[in-house]
């Protein structure tokens, strides 16, 4: 285990410094995120739910503080982005004995540059299957292997991070601190 860093400000730092690593490094744990959004809920009248799925971490902007995955435009998580922006990233790493809980406003880009230029560098590789599906994902399938198409349906979503919650276990004690929109940190009871 490496050492502990005890100031806020390099805790919020390494923060940032390992979520740039982990959309670089494919066996970094916290490229693989849980993100939870609000689904509305099926009958009308009944409670919102929350959803979760896992999510590739494509592309981080420690100085935007923002995060990058790509999807499905036609996946129910869209759907569910558009109605209510405000989410949650989680994380774990056991390397370093960190969890992060991310706060974030996510934004599904369609079309533009960002888009156009991910689809370019994405559409020669095997991850392209992903995004060429003929039905929206979801779809009941009377087999359990889905036909390819032809059309992209390619999107990215752009996660602002409004707040860190940074959880460390370890031996000697727990730690919890909160990081802010513009980085400012406050210890937490773990
Ligand atoms: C390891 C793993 C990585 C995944 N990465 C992504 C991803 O980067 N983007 C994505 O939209 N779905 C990804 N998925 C699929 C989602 O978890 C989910 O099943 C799908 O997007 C449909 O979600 P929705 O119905 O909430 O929209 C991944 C699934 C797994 C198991």
């Amino acid at each position: 285990m490496a050492d502990r860093i005890d100031e806020l400000p390099r805790i919020h730092q390494a923060c940032w410094d390992e979520l740039t690593r982990a959309a670089r490094d494919k066996g970094h744990a916290w490229r693989m995120m849980a993100l939870a959004t609000v689904a509305a809920p099926a009958d009308a009248g009944a409670a919102p739910m929350a959803d979760l799925r896992s999510v590739v971490l494509r592309e981080v902007n420690p100085h935007e503080r923002t995060l990058m995955f790509f999807t499905d435009a036609r996946s129910p998580k869209v759907a569910q982005i558009a109605a209510q922006p405000a989410s949650t990233l989680l994380v774990w790493c056991p390397q370093l004995s960190w969890q992060l809980r991310l706060r974030a406003q996510l934004v599904v880009e369609h079309s533009g540059l960002a888009v156009s230029s991910r689809w370019a560098r994405l559409k020669m590789k095997p991850a392209a299957h992903d995004y060429l599906a003929p039905l929206p994902p979801g779809t009941p399938l009377a087999h359990p292997q889905p036909e390819r198409g032809t059309r992209e349906h390619f999107a990215v979503v752009q996660a602002r991070v409004q707040a860190i919650d940074w959880l460390e276990l370890h031996p000697d004690g727990q730690r919890r601190a909160v990081f802010d929109a513009d980085g400012r940190g406050q210890w937490l009871t773990p």
